[in-house]
């Protein structure tokens, strides 16, 4: 039995650090871990311009623990209004390293995502000729879809005619949840990736029921049947090169979980890399784990891969996991798969 591993470091690519107390409070969990990740723009008002943009980036650099090393990717918030121009500057400073489309209405802050996608055509156009990645959340929000379902006819009615019309974009699609997005993503050319999350690897959509209504089990896209989880093990834990891990970890206040009406949003980032690491052994695919934490994210997105090793140890007694972190008066309650975790990060 494998029980101790040295991979190059892990990178987030798709991360929640919000703003304020709860940026303080997370990220020192995501900075302890990973070299770099790619910071959602759902703020409010959301990110939507290159100062903006810098803005964010200085409260983050700002709020970083002393020595921490963590490098924040910046995004844009694409908006009917988004201007190209400004886009393309951001992108060519260095600043923002991919622009993220909400169709309004699908998911936390997201009201002043797109509506008619074609109105972005001439910034997805500009995006094409400058090689920025564009990041999907792929759920339509018609009322006659069932929720179960979003994900599936996004990739029908909205990103397929997207990818062939824009055949040289580089486009992911974030946290996929169903085997049509994995089988849409491994169908198309190397211009198309997905990132795929710990918590849709480790629980199904009963786990938002099991024994009651559990609100820390419910994000968006919210978590299907077993026969899609498991083709998210599969698609990771094979060699293909165009997965790669997005923690959507997105921390909301529990008393704003557990409620009448509770947020979308699940918090994994101390325990991502032991959920990851779990999910790898029990497929017997640790030999792959270092793809998907570390190689294929920055191949996609032509960065170098990270310098420093991470060395990964499997303890004989299940690591112990906070169950909760303090954000000012807050608690934010951390993902807890409801299975023993083994893996643990040795040298934090
Ligand atoms: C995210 C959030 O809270 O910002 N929520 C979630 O359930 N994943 C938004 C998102 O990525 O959909
Ligand atoms: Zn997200």
């Amino acid at each position: 039995m494998i029980t101790r591993l040295t991979i190059k470091q892990p990178d987030d690519w798709h991360l929640h650090l919000r703003d304020g107390a709860v940026l303080g409070a997370v990220l020192p969990d995501t900075a302890r871990h990973f070299g770099r990740a790619i910071v959602m723009p759902n703020l409010v008002p959301p990110v939507v311009g290159f100062e903006a943009a810098k803005a964010y980036r200085d409260r983050i650099l700002k709020a970083l623990p002393d020595g921490a090393g963590f490098k924040p990717l910046m995004t844009l918030y694409l908006t009917e209004t988004s201007d190209g121009a400004d886009i393309a500057r951001a992108a060519e400073a260095g600043l923002v390293h991919a622009v993220k489309l909400y169709p309004a209405g699908a998911t936390t802050n997201s009201d002043a995502g797109v509506r008619n996608i074609e109105t972005v055509y001439p910034v997805l156009a500009r995006m094409s000729e400058i090689g920025l990645p564009l990041l999907v959340h792929g759920e339509v929000v018609d009322g006659d879809v069932d929720i179960f379902d979003r994900e599936k006819i996004f990739v029908d009615r909205i990103l397929s005619p997207l990818r062939e019309r824009f055949p040289d974009l580089k486009i992911v699609l974030e946290h996929i949840t169903t085997r049509d997005g994995v089988d849409f993503v491994k169908a198309q050319n190397a211009n198309t990736a997905g990132t795929i999350t710990p918590h849709h690897l480790m629980i199904n959509r009963n786990a938002l029921f099991q024994g009651g209504l559990r609100p820390h089990y419910y994000c968006l896209p919210v978590a299907k049947r077993e026969i899609h989880r498991s083709a998210l093990v599969d698609a990771v834990t094979s060699e293909n090169k165009r997965f790669f891990l997005g923690t959507d970890s997105a921390p909301h206040p529990d008393k704003d979980k557990e409620s009448a009406c509770g947020c979308a949003g699940i918090y994994s980032s101390p325990v991502a890399i032991s959920c990851v690491a779990q999910v790898f052994e029990d497929a017997g695919a640790l030999e792959n784990l270092e793809a998907f934490t570390s190689r294929n994210g920055p191949e996609f997105y032509s960065l170098p891969v990270n310098d420093a090793d991470m060395i990964l140890v499997r303890d004989e007694d299940p690591v112990a996991v906070p169950e909760i972190i303090q954000a000012g008066s807050d608690t934010i309650t951390v993902f807890n798969p409801g299975t023993p975790l083994y893996w643990r990060v040795a040298n934090e």
